[in-house]
């Protein structure tokens, strides 16, 4: 997944906003970045491997004349080697014309063979210098404009693609085109704007449009002009996002993820308590930004089983989801790996809700599974962070979370968003098939509000510092065993996650009850193993966990709100009762923060680990 910007101006320079949107989408990817700016003369092309650092230096070095149309990349490699020669921007080779892509182009070795034996010399290894070549092609061949020729040469890919393209000199075009991977453009009197997301434009302008699949824009000082591949005209709606820039920064905090850590609890309050209707002991599901968002009475009546679909920590949510809304509204729920389940030609029950949970809402995986549910005859609905994003707008209902941008690649504030907003659906869904009453739907909502004081001791200095403690004592482990049942074993798969992939160690999470088919075998001193449990249920058999781990002389770090599971442990590190339902979302903070600490202390780069992406908007 790549960052694109880009940007057409009447007068001054594009350079510093193009540099500020790249910072803003670095979390995109972050291997080379490059800008091209169009010059009366030509074109002036800076690019570098290595981090936005590395190109301002190269900027410095050689500073370019002033311009008024640029276009910007911060790359995630896919094709070639994250080298100076493979960074974006890519000409045609000419002075006419520059390129930056996001995705796959998959049919690129049989443009590039047909490019090289017409004489195209090629610089680089990548896929996208090849659609440069064609657009330079169709140019040549007669294409009256850049927007022309990107419709003609885009009919010849196969792949996924968000792609921005300029001109340069006397004929001045900045044009798109979307197939996958998201865009997003807006237009004022004084310019126009193309992003990979919404961050890159909101210090221009909030009037945002999506670009849908198969789109192409023409970008030009306040006016925008949308049409299919076949040249068709469409007119795509702007919608107003109401993001605030702050939002997009790191404040005081290091780290984006530590700073996203801390916003739970107004997290907490921003996707519940304005949908809670204490009156009718009930819940609303809908959002200023997309009304009721689609959830009737009789859609929640007539469902008959919920089929979720999600990767990453957006499906651990799903699996917490699974005990909410079986627990809560009785209605039978099954939760799968999106890039499992869209090639497993799945067998879907009809009256089938299926629920994609997804932060970006550009997930490729999670895409493919939604629609491929809804070919199956599947209602599509989701879970999702991005009020523009492919998947709400390809959703019949949807359930905002209030999450704000997230930034840090490792997921934090966005799965506990998720988890409150699959809360809100199991309450809803209760109550609109008369499983929950109205006394007991009091008690539920009652439940949300007594969290943030809680979250809020998870997150204070003491708590925080306890947490930094037990960091310097495990940063040294061998490895890690995340163990959790019931509703918590999906938190002991988050707690793994999030460490393996900002600190580089590897932990594995489970179930409890698995540990005697096999992982027990790996427990031996310095094998740390945290023990997530909360009273309830289950809290009994955790303990016994809790024995068989210390008697085998592994050192047990446990996490929650059961005393006598507390007491047994190396390591308590406690957490305020709450409802066992809502028991995630106070045990996964201190699991947040062990993982922030250990890689802190281990100089991991926390909020860019290494082969991650944020999206992961291609297979
Ligand atoms: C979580 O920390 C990871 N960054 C990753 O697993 C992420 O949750 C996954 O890629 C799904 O992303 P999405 O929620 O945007 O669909």
């Amino acid at each position: 997944m790549c960052g694109i910007v880009g940007a057409v101006l009447t007068q001054g320079s594009v350079l510093e906003g193009l540099i500020e949107g790249l910072r803003v989408l670095e979390y995109r990817g972050y291997d080379s970045a490059g800008v091209a700016l169009g010059l009366e003369g030509g074109v002036a092309i800076r690019r570098r491997a290595g981090r936005i650092e590395k190109l301002e230096a190269a900027l410095g070095e050689s500073p370019p004349a002033d311009s008024q149309i640029g276009i910007g990349h911060t790359r995630w490699a896919t094709h070639g080697p994250p080298t100076d020669a493979n960074a974006h921007p890519h000409t045609d080779g000419g002075e006419r014309l520059a390129l930056v892509h996001n995705g796959i182009i998959e049919n690129h070795g049989e443009l590039r063979a047909e490019l090289e034996a017409e004489g195209v010399a090629f610089k680089s290894d990548t896929d996208t210098e090849a659609l440069a070549h064609l657009l330079g092609r169709e140019l040549d061949n007669g294409a009256p404009t850049l927007a022309e020729a990107m419709r003609r040469a885009l009919s010849r890919v196969h792949g996924y693609y968000a792609v921005a393209a300029m001109r340069f000199g006397e004929q001045r075009e900045l044009v798109c085109a979307r197939q996958g991977p998201p865009i997003c453009v807006g237009v004022t009197p004084e310019g126009a704007f193309l992003g990979s997301d919404v961050l890159a434009l909101i210090p221009h302008t909030r009037e945002i449009v999506f670009l849908d699949d198969g789109d192409v824009c023409e970008l030009a000082p306040g006016h925008l002009r949308v049409t299919r591949l076949d040249g068709t005209e469409v007119e795509r709606a702007s919608q107003h996002v109401s993001w605030e820039e702050a939002d997009a920064g790191k404040g005081v905090y290091p780290h984006y993820m530590l700073k996203e850590i801390h916003e739970q609890p107004d997290v907490l309050a921003r996707t519940a308590f304005s949908r809670i209707d204490e009156e009718r002991g009930d819940v609303l599901l809908g959002h200023e930004e997309l009304g009721d968002g689609g959830w009737s009475d009789a859609l929640l009546r007539d469902v008959s089983r919920v089929q979720v679909a999600a990767c990453g920590t957006a499906l651990h949510a799903g699996y917490i989801a699974r005990y909410l809304i079986e627990g809560l509204a009785r209605v039978p729920v099954d939760a799968d790996y999106a890039s499992e389940f869209r090639y497993r030609d799945p067998v879907l029950m009809p009256d089938t809700l299926a629920l994609a949970i997804s932060q970006s809402g550009e997930t490729a995986d999670t895409l493919a599974a939604q629609r491929l549910a809804r070919e199956k005859g599947c209602t599509p609905a989701a879970i999702c962070n991005v009020a523009g994003s492919t998947l709400v707008r390809e959703s019949d209902a949807v359930v905002l979370t209030n999450a704000g941008p997230e930034i840090g690649v490792a997921s934090t504030k966005a799965f506990v968003a998720q988890v409150i907003a699959a809360y809100l659906l199991a309450v809803r869904m209760g109550r609109a098939r008369g499983v929950i009453d109205q006394a007991r739907g009091l008690e539920l909502v009652r439940d949300l509000r007594l969290l943030r004081p809680s979250l809020e001791r998870l997150l204070s200095e003491e708590h925080v510092s306890e947490i930094q403690a037990v960091a310097a004592r495990h940063v040294e482990a061998k490895g890690f065993l995340f163990l959790g049942r019931g509703i918590n074993y999906p938190v002991a798969l988050e707690g793994a996650l999030k460490l393996k992939e900002i600190s580089y160690m590897h932990a594995e999470g489970y179930p409890a009850g698995e540990m005697k088919h096999g992982p027990i075998a790996l427990i031996e001193p310095g094998m740390s193993t945290v023990v997530v449990n909360s009273r309830g249920g289950v809290a009994d058999k955790v303990r016994s966990n809790v024995e068989q781990v210390r008697a085998r002389g592994g050192q047990v770090i446990c996490v929650g709100s059961d005393p006598e599971s507390l007491d047994l442990a190396d390591e308590a590190i406690v957490v305020p009762e709450s409802s066992e339902w809502l028991s995630p979302v106070l045990n996964v903070i201190p699991l947040q923060l062990l993982s922030y600490e250990i890689a802190r202390l281990r100089g991991c780069d926390i909020d860019k680990p290494r082969n991650l992406a944020k999206s992961v908007t291609v297979e």
